[in-house]
Protein backbone atom coordinates (compact mmCIF):
# COMPACT_ATOMS: atom_id res chain seq x y z
CA UNK A 1 0.00 0.00 0.00
CA UNK A 2 1.17 3.97 -0.31
CA UNK A 3 0.74 6.07 1.68
CA UNK A 4 1.12 9.68 2.68
CA UNK A 5 2.42 11.28 5.78
CA UNK A 6 1.56 15.02 6.48
CA UNK A 7 4.11 16.52 8.06
CA UNK A 8 5.04 20.36 6.44
CA UNK A 9 3.32 22.25 9.10
CA UNK A 10 4.58 24.49 11.90
CA UNK A 11 2.11 23.74 13.87
CA UNK A 12 1.51 27.19 15.56
CA UNK A 13 -0.77 26.15 18.40
CA UNK A 14 2.43 24.63 20.31
CA UNK A 15 3.94 28.10 20.34
CA UNK A 16 7.18 26.78 19.42
CA UNK A 17 9.84 26.90 16.66
CA UNK A 18 10.36 23.35 16.41
CA UNK A 19 8.11 22.13 13.40
CA UNK A 20 5.31 20.15 15.65
CA UNK A 21 6.22 16.40 14.13
CA UNK A 22 9.08 16.55 16.11
CA UNK A 23 8.13 17.21 19.04
CA UNK A 24 9.24 14.27 21.51
CA UNK A 25 7.04 11.89 22.65
CA UNK A 26 9.06 10.40 25.44
CA UNK A 27 12.19 10.96 23.34
CA UNK A 28 10.59 10.24 19.93
CA UNK A 29 9.27 12.78 17.78
CA UNK A 30 6.04 12.45 17.28
CA UNK A 31 6.35 11.81 13.60
CA UNK A 32 8.59 8.67 14.31
CA UNK A 33 6.11 7.12 15.82
CA UNK A 34 3.73 7.20 13.31
CA UNK A 35 6.31 6.13 10.61
CA UNK A 36 7.03 2.96 12.84
CA UNK A 37 3.08 1.99 12.79
CA UNK A 38 3.22 2.58 9.23
CA UNK A 39 6.36 0.19 8.63
CA UNK A 40 4.75 -2.52 10.73
CA UNK A 41 1.40 -2.33 8.56
CA UNK A 42 3.48 -3.26 6.00
CA UNK A 43 3.43 0.25 3.91
CA UNK A 44 6.86 1.05 2.05
CA UNK A 45 8.56 3.98 1.63
CA UNK A 46 5.39 6.22 2.77
CA UNK A 47 5.88 10.03 1.05
CA UNK A 48 6.08 11.77 3.65
CA UNK A 49 5.25 16.09 2.83
CA UNK A 50 7.81 18.54 4.35
CA UNK A 51 7.95 22.13 4.67
CA UNK A 52 8.34 24.31 7.78
CA UNK A 53 11.73 23.70 8.75
CA UNK A 54 11.86 20.94 5.69
CA UNK A 55 15.24 20.50 6.41
CA UNK A 56 15.34 19.07 10.27
CA UNK A 57 12.75 16.73 9.36
CA UNK A 58 14.27 15.44 6.54
CA UNK A 59 16.94 15.06 8.72
CA UNK A 60 14.95 13.24 11.17
CA UNK A 61 13.96 11.17 8.16
CA UNK A 62 17.31 9.65 7.56
CA UNK A 63 16.14 7.06 9.85
CA UNK A 64 13.48 5.75 8.02
CA UNK A 65 12.84 4.52 4.82
CA UNK A 66 10.95 7.04 3.26
CA UNK A 67 10.26 9.69 0.12
CA UNK A 68 10.43 12.89 1.54
CA UNK A 69 8.20 15.40 -0.72
CA UNK A 70 8.83 19.18 -0.53
CA UNK A 71 5.45 21.38 0.02
CA UNK A 72 7.17 25.07 0.05
CA UNK A 73 4.30 26.71 1.21
CA UNK A 74 1.95 25.54 3.52
CA UNK A 75 -1.56 26.32 1.87
CA UNK A 76 -3.42 23.17 4.16
CA UNK A 77 -3.82 20.08 4.46
CA UNK A 78 -5.19 19.60 0.87
CA UNK A 79 -2.82 21.34 -1.07
CA UNK A 80 -0.18 19.23 1.44
CA UNK A 81 -1.19 15.66 -0.70
CA UNK A 82 -1.51 17.80 -4.42
CA UNK A 83 2.21 18.09 -3.22
CA UNK A 84 2.85 14.24 -2.94
CA UNK A 85 1.35 13.86 -6.80
CA UNK A 86 4.50 13.09 -9.16
CA UNK A 87 5.70 10.70 -5.85
CA UNK A 88 2.19 8.93 -6.07
CA UNK A 89 2.75 8.09 -10.08
CA UNK A 90 2.97 3.90 -10.10
CA UNK A 91 0.72 3.73 -6.79
CA UNK A 92 -1.19 1.20 -7.57
CA UNK A 93 -3.77 0.63 -4.76
CA UNK A 94 -5.66 2.85 -2.91
CA UNK A 95 -3.41 5.69 -1.02
CA UNK A 96 -3.27 6.24 2.85
CA UNK A 97 -2.94 9.64 4.14
CA UNK A 98 -1.91 9.81 7.95
CA UNK A 99 -1.47 13.18 9.53
CA UNK A 100 1.98 13.25 11.43
CA UNK A 101 0.24 14.79 14.48
CA UNK A 102 -1.54 11.35 15.09
CA UNK A 103 0.76 9.08 16.73
CA UNK A 104 -2.00 6.87 19.05
CA UNK A 105 -3.42 5.07 16.42
CA UNK A 106 -2.69 1.36 16.66
CA UNK A 107 -2.00 -0.95 14.22
CA UNK A 108 -5.15 -3.38 14.58
CA UNK A 109 -6.90 -0.34 14.28
CA UNK A 110 -5.41 0.55 10.80
CA UNK A 111 -5.97 -3.29 9.59
CA UNK A 112 -9.97 -3.15 10.77
CA UNK A 113 -10.08 -0.09 8.92
CA UNK A 114 -7.79 -1.34 5.75
CA UNK A 115 -10.18 -4.37 5.85
CA UNK A 116 -13.59 -2.27 6.03
CA UNK A 117 -12.60 0.05 3.25
CA UNK A 118 -12.04 -2.90 1.16
CA UNK A 119 -15.59 -4.59 1.85
CA UNK A 120 -17.29 -1.41 1.97
CA UNK A 121 -15.84 -0.83 -2.35
CA UNK A 122 -15.93 2.99 -0.80
CA UNK A 123 -13.07 5.07 -2.90
CA UNK A 124 -13.00 7.27 -0.05
CA UNK A 125 -13.06 5.93 3.88
CA UNK A 126 -12.45 7.99 6.49
CA UNK A 127 -11.01 6.99 9.96
CA UNK A 128 -13.08 8.29 12.63
CA UNK A 129 -13.93 8.53 16.42
CA UNK A 130 -16.21 9.39 19.35
CA UNK A 131 -14.75 12.75 21.34
CA UNK A 132 -16.69 13.45 24.52
CA UNK A 133 -14.96 16.90 23.68
CA UNK A 134 -15.11 17.02 20.05
CA UNK A 135 -13.32 20.68 20.14
CA UNK A 136 -11.21 21.65 17.46
CA UNK A 137 -11.33 18.24 14.81
CA UNK A 138 -13.24 18.04 11.54
CA UNK A 139 -17.24 16.50 12.85
CA UNK A 140 -18.54 13.71 10.66
CA UNK A 141 -21.99 14.80 9.04
CA UNK A 142 -24.35 12.13 8.72
CA UNK A 143 -27.57 12.59 7.02
CA UNK A 144 -29.63 9.31 7.81
CA UNK A 145 -26.95 8.01 9.17
CA UNK A 146 -25.18 8.51 5.50
CA UNK A 147 -22.06 10.01 5.63
CA UNK A 148 -21.62 12.85 3.71
CA UNK A 149 -19.05 15.25 5.01
CA UNK A 150 -16.78 16.53 6.83
CA UNK A 151 -17.06 19.84 8.54
CA UNK A 152 -14.07 21.60 10.10
CA UNK A 153 -14.52 23.30 13.52
CA UNK A 154 -14.08 27.17 12.87
CA UNK A 155 -16.66 26.60 9.14
CA UNK A 156 -19.26 24.40 11.63
CA UNK A 157 -22.74 25.46 12.37
CA UNK A 158 -23.78 25.83 16.05
CA UNK A 159 -25.66 22.12 15.46
CA UNK A 160 -23.21 20.61 13.36
CA UNK A 161 -20.46 21.88 16.49
CA UNK A 162 -22.40 19.19 18.75
CA UNK A 163 -21.40 16.03 16.45
CA UNK A 164 -18.80 14.02 18.87
CA UNK A 165 -17.83 11.69 16.10
CA UNK A 166 -14.65 13.20 14.57
CA UNK A 167 -12.27 12.87 11.86
CA UNK A 168 -8.63 11.38 12.77
CA UNK A 169 -6.94 12.43 9.59
CA UNK A 170 -6.37 8.94 8.60
CA UNK A 171 -8.16 8.15 5.13
CA UNK A 172 -7.88 5.37 2.34
CA UNK A 173 -8.59 7.03 -0.87
CA UNK A 174 -8.89 6.19 -4.60
CA UNK A 175 -5.79 7.64 -6.23
CA UNK A 176 -7.62 9.19 -9.35
CA UNK A 177 -10.99 10.01 -7.24
CA UNK A 178 -9.01 11.86 -4.81
CA UNK A 179 -6.41 14.40 -7.21
CA UNK A 180 -9.93 14.67 -9.46
CA UNK A 181 -11.33 15.90 -5.80
CA UNK A 182 -8.43 18.02 -4.69
CA UNK A 183 -8.74 20.12 -8.23
CA UNK A 184 -11.66 21.35 -7.18
CA UNK A 185 -11.05 22.17 -4.06
CA UNK A 186 -10.95 25.64 -2.86
CA UNK A 187 -10.08 27.89 -0.35
CA UNK A 188 -13.36 29.73 0.68
CA UNK A 189 -13.33 28.73 4.91
CA UNK A 190 -11.96 30.49 7.75
CA UNK A 191 -8.57 29.64 7.27
CA UNK A 192 -8.28 30.61 3.74
CA UNK A 193 -6.63 26.53 3.31
CA UNK A 194 -7.16 24.09 1.33
CA UNK A 195 -8.60 21.62 3.36
CA UNK A 196 -8.29 17.71 2.66
CA UNK A 197 -11.70 17.16 4.28
CA UNK A 198 -13.56 19.04 1.36
CA UNK A 199 -12.77 16.19 -0.97
CA UNK A 200 -15.29 14.10 0.88
CA UNK A 201 -18.37 16.46 -0.58
CA UNK A 202 -17.09 16.57 -3.72
CA UNK A 203 -16.51 12.55 -4.32
CA UNK A 204 -20.29 12.31 -2.90
CA UNK A 205 -21.41 15.14 -5.30
CA UNK A 206 -19.41 13.18 -8.26
CA UNK A 207 -20.84 9.73 -7.12
CA UNK A 208 -17.88 8.30 -5.31
CA UNK A 209 -19.04 5.98 -2.68
CA UNK A 210 -17.54 7.49 0.45
CA UNK A 211 -17.66 6.33 4.15
CA UNK A 212 -16.76 6.84 7.74
CA UNK A 213 -15.65 4.06 10.36
CA UNK A 214 -15.74 5.44 13.52
CA UNK A 215 -13.44 2.39 14.78
CA UNK A 216 -10.67 5.01 16.45
CA UNK A 217 -11.05 4.68 20.37
CA UNK A 218 -11.14 8.13 21.60
CA UNK A 219 -7.50 7.47 23.30
CA UNK A 220 -6.24 6.86 19.85
CA UNK A 221 -7.62 10.20 18.16
CA UNK A 222 -6.32 12.53 20.25
CA UNK A 223 -3.83 14.36 18.35
CA UNK A 224 -1.24 17.02 18.72
CA UNK A 225 -2.20 20.39 18.48
CA UNK A 226 -1.12 22.44 20.97
CA UNK A 227 1.69 21.65 24.50
CA UNK A 228 -1.79 20.68 26.14
CA UNK A 229 -2.13 17.64 23.88
CA UNK A 230 1.40 16.67 23.84
CA UNK A 231 1.27 15.76 27.42
CA UNK A 232 -1.72 14.27 26.94
CA UNK A 233 -0.61 11.96 23.76
CA UNK A 234 2.90 11.60 26.12
CA UNK A 235 0.21 9.64 29.20
CA UNK A 236 -1.17 7.94 26.69
CA UNK A 237 1.75 6.65 25.31
CA UNK A 238 3.77 6.06 28.57
CA UNK A 239 0.81 4.03 30.09
CA UNK A 240 1.01 1.68 26.86
CA UNK A 241 4.74 1.56 27.36
CA UNK A 242 4.48 0.33 30.88
CA UNK A 243 1.36 -1.63 30.25
CA UNK A 244 3.90 -3.99 28.03
CA UNK A 245 6.06 -4.72 30.68
CA UNK A 246 3.19 -4.87 33.60
CA UNK A 247 1.98 -8.11 30.93
CA UNK A 248 5.84 -9.58 31.28
CA UNK A 249 5.86 -9.52 35.18
CA UNK A 250 7.91 -6.28 35.82
CA UNK A 251 6.07 -4.25 39.15
CA UNK A 252 5.91 -1.01 39.17
CA UNK A 253 4.62 0.97 42.23
CA UNK A 254 3.15 4.12 40.76
CA UNK A 255 2.54 3.55 37.08
CA UNK A 256 1.47 7.10 36.99
CA UNK A 257 4.19 8.79 38.40
CA UNK A 258 6.41 6.41 36.63
CA UNK A 259 7.90 7.35 33.20
CA UNK A 260 9.07 4.64 30.60
CA UNK A 261 10.43 5.38 26.96
CA UNK A 262 9.56 3.11 23.79
CA UNK A 263 12.03 0.64 23.12
CA UNK A 264 13.16 -0.63 26.76
CA UNK A 265 13.76 -4.03 27.88
CA UNK A 266 13.27 -4.57 31.30
CA UNK A 267 13.78 -7.97 33.01
CA UNK A 268 11.01 -10.03 34.95
CA UNK A 269 10.49 -9.40 38.37
CA UNK A 270 12.48 -5.87 38.44
CA UNK A 271 10.66 -4.04 40.98
CA UNK A 272 10.69 0.17 39.57
CA UNK A 273 9.47 2.44 42.41
CA UNK A 274 7.94 5.88 41.62
CA UNK A 275 9.44 9.01 40.26
CA UNK A 276 12.27 6.91 37.92
CA UNK A 277 12.71 8.85 34.29
CA UNK A 278 13.64 5.59 31.92
CA UNK A 279 14.67 6.80 28.68
CA UNK A 280 14.62 5.18 25.06
CA UNK A 281 16.25 2.14 24.60
CA UNK A 282 17.79 1.22 28.01
CA UNK A 283 17.97 -2.34 28.79
CA UNK A 284 17.72 -3.10 32.27
CA UNK A 285 17.95 -6.89 33.84
CA UNK A 286 15.74 -9.05 35.88
CA UNK A 287 14.81 -9.18 39.54
CA UNK A 288 16.33 -5.18 40.33
CA UNK A 289 15.13 -2.82 42.16
CA UNK A 290 14.95 0.64 40.63
CA UNK A 291 14.33 4.18 42.30
CA UNK A 292 12.77 6.21 43.58
CA UNK A 293 13.94 8.43 42.26
CA UNK A 294 16.39 7.41 39.40
CA UNK A 295 16.58 8.45 35.93
CA UNK A 296 18.39 5.83 33.62
CA UNK A 297 19.28 7.60 30.15
CA UNK A 298 20.03 6.23 26.75
CA UNK A 299 22.52 3.53 26.06
CA UNK A 300 22.61 2.33 29.97
CA UNK A 301 22.30 -1.82 30.15
CA UNK A 302 22.11 -2.91 33.59
CA UNK A 303 23.00 -6.67 34.80
CA UNK A 304 20.60 -8.85 36.74
CA UNK A 305 19.98 -8.05 40.45
CA UNK A 306 21.04 -4.62 40.38
CA UNK A 307 19.65 -2.18 42.95
CA UNK A 308 19.99 1.17 41.53
CA UNK A 309 18.14 3.29 44.46
CA UNK A 310 17.08 6.95 44.71
CA UNK A 311 18.88 10.00 43.49
CA UNK A 312 21.00 8.09 41.36
CA UNK A 313 21.67 9.17 37.51
CA UNK A 314 22.61 5.99 35.36
CA UNK A 315 23.97 7.19 31.56
CA UNK A 316 25.30 5.27 28.82
CA UNK A 317 26.90 2.73 31.54
CA UNK A 318 26.82 -0.73 31.49
CA UNK A 319 26.49 -3.13 34.93
CA UNK A 320 27.16 -6.42 35.54
CA UNK A 321 25.08 -9.11 38.04
CA UNK A 322 24.43 -7.61 41.92
CA UNK A 323 25.76 -4.17 41.35
CA UNK A 324 24.60 -1.74 43.67
CA UNK A 325 24.29 1.96 43.88
CA UNK A 326 22.04 2.72 46.25
CA UNK A 327 21.98 6.53 46.61
CA UNK A 328 22.80 10.24 45.63
CA UNK A 329 25.42 8.79 42.61
CA UNK A 330 26.43 9.84 38.75
CA UNK A 331 27.56 6.80 36.90
CA UNK A 332 28.40 8.42 32.98
CA UNK A 333 30.05 6.10 30.34
CA UNK A 334 31.03 3.73 32.77
CA UNK A 335 31.68 -0.46 32.89
CA UNK A 336 31.01 -1.79 35.96
CA UNK A 337 31.71 -5.63 36.44
CA UNK A 338 29.80 -7.82 39.07
CA UNK A 339 28.78 -7.40 42.21
CA UNK A 340 30.72 -3.98 42.63
CA UNK A 341 29.16 -1.29 45.17
CA UNK A 342 28.67 2.15 44.41
CA UNK A 343 28.62 4.16 47.73
CA UNK A 344 26.43 7.34 47.97
CA UNK A 345 27.94 10.44 46.65
CA UNK A 346 29.78 8.81 44.23
CA UNK A 347 30.83 10.65 40.65
CA UNK A 348 32.25 9.68 37.74
CA UNK A 349 33.55 13.14 36.20
CA UNK A 350 33.66 12.02 32.45
CA UNK A 351 33.38 15.19 30.88
CA UNK A 352 36.61 17.50 30.88
CA UNK A 353 34.76 20.64 28.88
CA UNK A 354 35.22 18.80 25.56
CA UNK A 355 35.18 15.20 25.60
CA UNK A 356 33.59 12.27 27.62
CA UNK A 357 35.62 9.99 28.89
CA UNK A 358 34.96 6.23 29.83
CA UNK A 359 35.51 4.28 33.89
CA UNK A 360 35.79 1.02 34.08
CA UNK A 361 35.50 -0.19 37.58
CA UNK A 362 36.02 -4.07 38.05
CA UNK A 363 34.13 -7.08 39.74
CA UNK A 364 33.58 -6.64 43.65
CA UNK A 365 34.93 -3.30 43.89
CA UNK A 366 33.79 -0.90 46.91
CA UNK A 367 33.66 2.51 46.21
CA UNK A 368 33.51 4.81 49.37
CA UNK A 369 30.71 7.42 49.74
CA UNK A 370 31.58 10.91 47.66
CA UNK A 371 34.37 9.14 45.67
CA UNK A 372 35.01 11.20 42.70
CA UNK A 373 36.71 9.11 39.86
CA UNK A 374 38.06 11.20 37.68
CA UNK A 375 37.54 9.60 34.07
CA UNK A 376 39.72 8.09 32.13
CA UNK A 377 39.86 5.99 34.78
CA UNK A 378 40.29 2.03 35.45
CA UNK A 379 39.30 0.76 38.90
CA UNK A 380 40.59 -2.67 39.37
CA UNK A 381 38.42 -5.82 40.46
CA UNK A 382 38.14 -5.50 44.28
CA UNK A 383 39.35 -2.36 45.03
CA UNK A 384 37.99 -0.33 47.77
CA UNK A 385 38.14 3.55 47.59
CA UNK A 386 37.90 5.45 50.74
CA UNK A 387 35.50 7.99 51.49
CA UNK A 388 36.24 11.28 50.31
CA UNK A 389 38.71 10.26 47.57
CA UNK A 390 39.48 11.28 44.04
CA UNK A 391 40.53 8.50 42.11
CA UNK A 392 42.37 9.88 39.25
CA UNK A 393 43.65 9.07 35.53
CA UNK A 394 47.70 8.76 37.44
CA UNK A 395 45.77 6.93 40.30
CA UNK A 396 47.84 3.47 40.35
CA UNK A 397 46.12 0.66 41.92
CA UNK A 398 46.12 -3.14 41.40
CA UNK A 399 43.87 -5.69 42.54
CA UNK A 400 42.45 -5.60 45.61
CA UNK A 401 44.13 -2.36 46.55
CA UNK A 402 42.81 0.06 49.46
CA UNK A 403 43.28 3.84 47.71
CA UNK A 404 41.92 6.93 49.92
CA UNK A 405 42.92 10.90 49.42
CA UNK A 406 43.13 13.76 47.30
CA UNK A 407 44.63 12.51 45.19
CA UNK A 408 43.78 9.12 46.06
CA UNK A 409 46.57 6.36 46.51
CA UNK A 410 46.78 2.97 47.32
CA UNK A 411 47.23 2.87 51.29
CA UNK A 412 50.43 0.91 52.23
CA UNK A 413 52.38 3.99 50.17
CA UNK A 414 50.70 6.44 52.52
CA UNK A 415 52.09 4.40 55.41
CA UNK A 416 55.53 4.08 54.41
CA UNK A 417 55.43 7.94 53.91
CA UNK A 418 54.89 8.53 57.57
CA UNK A 419 57.06 6.01 58.70
C1 LIG B 1 -7.02 18.13 10.57
C2 LIG B 1 -8.33 17.92 9.81
C3 LIG B 1 -9.45 17.68 10.83
C4 LIG B 1 -9.10 16.48 11.70
C5 LIG B 1 -7.71 16.64 12.34
C6 LIG B 1 -7.34 15.33 13.00
C7 LIG B 1 -8.20 19.27 7.76
C8 LIG B 1 -8.60 20.51 7.10
N1 LIG B 1 -8.64 19.09 9.01
O1 LIG B 1 -7.16 19.29 11.35
O2 LIG B 1 -10.66 17.40 10.15
O3 LIG B 1 -10.08 16.32 12.70
O4 LIG B 1 -6.73 16.97 11.33
O5 LIG B 1 -6.03 15.29 13.37
O6 LIG B 1 -7.52 18.47 7.17
N2 LIG B 1 -0.01 19.93 7.20
C9 LIG B 1 0.81 19.98 6.10
N3 LIG B 1 0.69 21.04 5.26
C10 LIG B 1 -0.21 22.03 5.44
C11 LIG B 1 -1.04 21.96 6.57
C12 LIG B 1 -0.93 20.88 7.43
O7 LIG B 1 1.62 19.09 5.87
O8 LIG B 1 -0.24 22.95 4.61
C13 LIG B 1 0.12 18.78 8.12
C14 LIG B 1 0.48 19.19 9.53
O9 LIG B 1 1.87 19.21 9.71
C15 LIG B 1 -0.20 18.11 10.37
C16 LIG B 1 -1.34 17.62 9.51
O10 LIG B 1 -1.10 18.11 8.19
O11 LIG B 1 0.68 17.04 10.64
C17 LIG B 1 -2.70 18.12 9.99
O12 LIG B 1 -2.66 19.54 10.06
P1 LIG B 1 -3.28 20.32 11.29
O13 LIG B 1 -3.05 21.75 11.08
O14 LIG B 1 -2.84 19.71 12.54
O15 LIG B 1 -4.83 20.03 11.06
P2 LIG B 1 -5.96 19.96 12.17
O16 LIG B 1 -6.39 21.34 12.48
O17 LIG B 1 -5.53 19.10 13.28
MG1 LIG C 1 -3.72 18.31 13.83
Amino acid sequence: MDAVVLAAGKGTRMCSELPKVLHEVLGKPALGYVLETLAEAGVKRPRVVIGYQAESVRRFLKNYDTVPVLQRDQKGTGHAVMMARAALAQAQGPVLVWPGDMPLVKLETLKRFFEAHRESRAHASVLSCVQTDPAGYGRIVREDRKFTAIREALDATLEERGIREVNTGIYLFDKKGLFEALEKIGQNNRKGEYYLTDTIEILRRDHYCVEAFPFASAEEGQGINSQKDLSLVTRQINQREIEKHQERGVTFVAPEQTFVGPDVKIGRGTVVYPWCFIESGVTIGPKCQIGPFAKLRKGTILGAENVIGSFVEVNRTQTGKNVFAKHLAYLGDAVIGDGSNIGAGTITANYDGKKKHPTRIGKNAFIGSNTVLVAPVCVPDGVKTGAGSVVTPKTRMKKGDVVVGVPAKPIQKIKRKVS
